[in-house]
């Protein structure tokens, strides 16, 4: 057997990989809670193409049979109720758990040099999450697919000149049609998860470059040569990090330290998963909505058309502004903002833990603002909504604006050298 694994090592480092990258990565040994979400993220995504296989195997991506092979799974193919409700659950979960992961960065400052391309490679992987629920939210082909898609794609018609011609060509079709579920069946179920996968293999090679934040945001890895024999730590590290660099006893190996705590958070996650997927698969129509258990009907607008709750504070800030391309710009601006939120903080300290009071109250009212435009932008527009959500959108941007006026010369408390005991 060693002689089997010797060979193959000799060939491809498998051993190498699984200790550089999982065995003994060197963890900080303060990461707390916030720090599960990026594993809970990846089971979430092995959950999501796994059951979407299955499900490919019944669905039929035609005008005329999606919205029944949705009912033939739930009905008749063994367990296709089940796989289906991983599925829609897990999309649900995927994004509450990427919300979390994200903000666990901005609190902990992990956006920060030298973690800025890390931060840009988690937007790109947030972008294409987006588009892949968006599209997958189109194939059962449903009153609120057909209504959310007609809505969606409509907003390209905005941008002038090519507006017009970049719709049709979005739905290969004057109108959203069999032809417009098609290619969208193509992109979700195989163009974005590849990209999605990609994006995630990069993002992880960028985080084991640079090492893991904490939630003292200090510095784990020491210039080489700088720290005596005696202090150096006394697990063993791979030499692929311990060449570069010292390692105090701030850094413990991913095995088994932090893979306990994952399994943790990973066995009260199930618990929350199955409950909601057995229990209330549709959240009360926030996760599956009232009108999708209606077939697409091109003739009749629902009453009132949300997109799913996850997109639903973008929504509110393109329902905030009256003019449509200023809305669609705006709205978008409300994303890109995030992509340059590393260069925006100019704090030379990271966690919220050593910042100022105004630093922790500018995030945590930018948290508040963030799920107060998700309530706005999915639930039926009322005039002082409308007020509502115009102030919370300013205050939004706010965010970004201050960070960037008050974190050149914030009053800060003094970070310690080494993670506190
Ligand atoms: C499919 C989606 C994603 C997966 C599977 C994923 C996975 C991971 C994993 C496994 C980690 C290390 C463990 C941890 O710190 O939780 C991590 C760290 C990180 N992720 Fe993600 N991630 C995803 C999306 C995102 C997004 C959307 C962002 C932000 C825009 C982001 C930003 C970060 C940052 C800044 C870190 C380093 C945190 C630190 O060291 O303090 N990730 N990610």
């Amino acid at each position: 057997m060693t002689t089997l694994l010797a060979w193959i090592e000799a060939r491809i480092p498998m051993m190498r990989t699984a200790n550089v990258h999982a065995i003994q990565y060197p963890a900080p040994r303060n990461m707390n809670f916030w720090y599960v979400f990026g594993f809970l993220a990846t089971i979430i995504l092995v959950n999501q193409i796994i059951t979407g296989i299955w499900l490919t195997m019944n669905y039929e991506p035609s005008a005329q049979r999606a919205f029944a092979s949705v009912e033939y799974i739930m009905r008749e193919v063994n367990y296709g109720w089940l796989i289906r409700y991983m599925h829609s659950t897990g999309a649900t979960a995927f994004f509450v758990v990427i919300y979390l992961h994200m903000f666990r960065g901005m609190i902990y400052g992990s956006y920060q040099k030298p973690r800025e391309l890390l931060w840009v490679f988690g937007m790109l992987i947030y972008l294409a999450l987006m588009a892949e629920a968006f599209m997958g939210y189109v194939l059962p082909w449903g009153q609120m697919s057909y209504w959310g898609a007609q809505v969606i794609v409509s907003l390209f018609s905005a941008i002038p000149v090519i507006g017009g011609p970049l719709v049709e060509w979005i739905q290969g079709d004057y109108v959203i049609s069999g032809a417009t579920l098609n290619r969208f069946f193509a992109l979700h179920v195989i163009a974005l998860p590849l990209v999605i996968v990609i994006l995630v293999f990069l993002h992880i090679i960028a985080l084991h470059e640079v090492g893991s934040n904490n939630p003292d945001g200090v510095d784990v890895k020491h210039p080489k040569g700088s720290l005596p024999e005696s202090e150096k730590t006394s697990y063993k590290i791979h030499e692929h990090f311990t060449n570069r660099y010292d390692y105090a006893d701030d850094v413990v190996p991913f095995f088994p330290h932090i893979v306990l705590k994952d399994l943790v958070a990973f066995s009260i996650f199930l618990f929350i998963f199955c409950y909601i997927m057995f229990f209330a698969p549709e959240l009360g129509g926030k996760a599956l909505e009232h009108p999708n258990f209606e077939i697409a009907n091109p003739l009749k607008t629902p009453e009132h058309i949300f997109p799913v709750w996850y997109f639903t504070p973008f929504y509110a800030i393109l329902q905030a502004v009256p003019h449509k391309l200023s809305g669609v710009l705006t709205m978008f601006g409300a994303i890109a903002v995030l992509f340059v939120l590393p260069w925006l903080d100019r704090a030379n300290v990271r966690s919220w833990r050593y910042r100022s009071g105004l630093h922790t109250a500018n995030l945590l009212v930018f948290a508040a603002v963030f799920i107060f435009l998700g309530y706005l932008g999915g639930t039926p527009q009322e005039p002082w909504k409308l007020i509502a959500a115009r102030i919370a959108t300013i205050m939004y941007f706010m965010f970004f604006v201050m960070l960037f006026l008050y974190s050149k010369h914030e009053t800060t408390k003094p970070v310690p050298k080494r993670i506190p005991r």
